[in-house]
């Protein structure tokens, strides 16, 4: 994002952002997955009336958001990546117009009350809504994958998995990160644990890729259940939904888990120890704080800190992809 300079510039990026929301929102993107289309066919296809039709989509244009040739407007490379719904391996939509767009009205209530608004029952009731239908259910994990997957690209080439021959993904959604992990490493075997209204999703992206023979679910709960053991215990954007006591909980099934001589990898949007320049790693916190009653980020220091009083040792922490690090510790 451009910073802001003047107090109009402060204006204009809200209503920048609006303009993109409202094309994610109507669709013009996996609208223009196709072929290019001209003002006319699009407005067929997004239900946009033709009155703001032809300023909408150029100021799209203006924006880098959309190209134009002529009288047709197309994605650009980027938009045509990320922002066709269609493309489920990247596209993250639906997750920041619906699933975090209703949190984002209620921050300001936050901020002064410190309360999760949509968590008052309690963390879990976050889970509870977000899996209400099957529809939901998969949307969240399809955004899910669609956020990790560059960090699980980084993990998969940048971990020494030729030490290990078993990997547990905790709190796994769909499976992407073990579904990258086993594909660049045929030695390995895996299984993901999440709540059970993941296991459909899960089969499905694992069948898809091939990897049902080597990676398997298991449902759980992984506050009242053991973990499964394995060589390499994998806790992705998972321990931030927690308050403290319940990430030293997740930590410490973690350490009790894994083979004496495994490691444990965190992977998050870890806040820099300084915090003051990961912007996304202390927005996503925030984030935590709305969604999640006692959901927080941290800081790399601070997971090093937490594992080393787990009894992990020899702990490091790796620049993975964008906003996100890992951290790593041994048993
Ligand atoms: C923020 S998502 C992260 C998904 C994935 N690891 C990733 O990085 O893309 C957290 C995951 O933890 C799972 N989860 C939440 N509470 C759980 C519980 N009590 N037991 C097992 N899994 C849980 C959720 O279902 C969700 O898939």
């Amino acid at each position: 994002m451009t910073v802001p300079r003047t107090t109009t510039d402060f204006m204009w990026s809200w209503w920048k952002m609006k303009t993109f929301l409202s094309a994610v929102e109507l669709r013009v993107f996996t609208a223009l997955a196709e072929r290019p289309l001209t003002a006319e066919e699009l407005c067929d296809r997004t239900g946009v009336h033709s009155r703001p039709a032809a300023d909408f989509y150029d100021a799209l244009v203006a924006l880098d958001l959309l190209r134009r040739d002529g009288d047709r407007y197309a994605t650009t490379e980027e938009t045509g990546e990320f922002l066709d719904e269609d493309k489920r391996h990247s596209y993250l939509g639906d997750h920041f117009r619906v699933a975090m767009g209703g949190f984002a009205d209620e921050m300001v209530e936050m901020l002064r009350t410190g309360q999760s608004p949509s968590g008052r029952r309690g963390p879990g009731e976050f889970y509870e809504k977000t899996y209400a239908t099957d529809d939901s259910t998969r949307r969240f994990h399809r955004a899910m994958t669609a956020m990790s997957l560059a960090s699980a690209d980084a993990i998969a080439t940048g971990f020494p998995w030729d030490r290990y021959r078993t990997l547990a993904d905790i709190g796994c959604a769909e499976g992407a990160l073990p579904v990258r992990v086993l594909e660049r490493h045929p030695h390995l075997s895996a299984v993901g644990m999440d709540l059970p209204p993941a296991r459909e999703g899960f089969e499905e992206y694992v069948a898809a890729h091939g990897l049902a023979d080597r990676l398997r679910f298991q449902p759980g709960d992984f506050f009242q259940d053991p973990m499964p053991s394995a060589d390499v215990i994998v806790l992705g954007h998972v321990l931030h939904n927690w308050d403290l006591e319940d990430k030293h909980t997740l930590l410490k099934k973690a350490h009790e888990a894994l083979a004496p001589g495994g490691a444990v990898v965190v992977y998050e949007t870890m806040i820099d120890d300084e915090r003051q320049d990961n912007a996304v790693g202390l927005v996503l916190s925030l984030m935590m704080h709305l969604a999640l009653p006692g959901g927080f980020d941290y800081t790399s220091g601070d997971c090093r800190g937490w594992l080393e009083q787990h009894g992990f040792r020899d702990t490091y922490v790796q620049h993975l992809s964008g906003a996100e690090s890992m951290v790593v510790g041994f048993k």
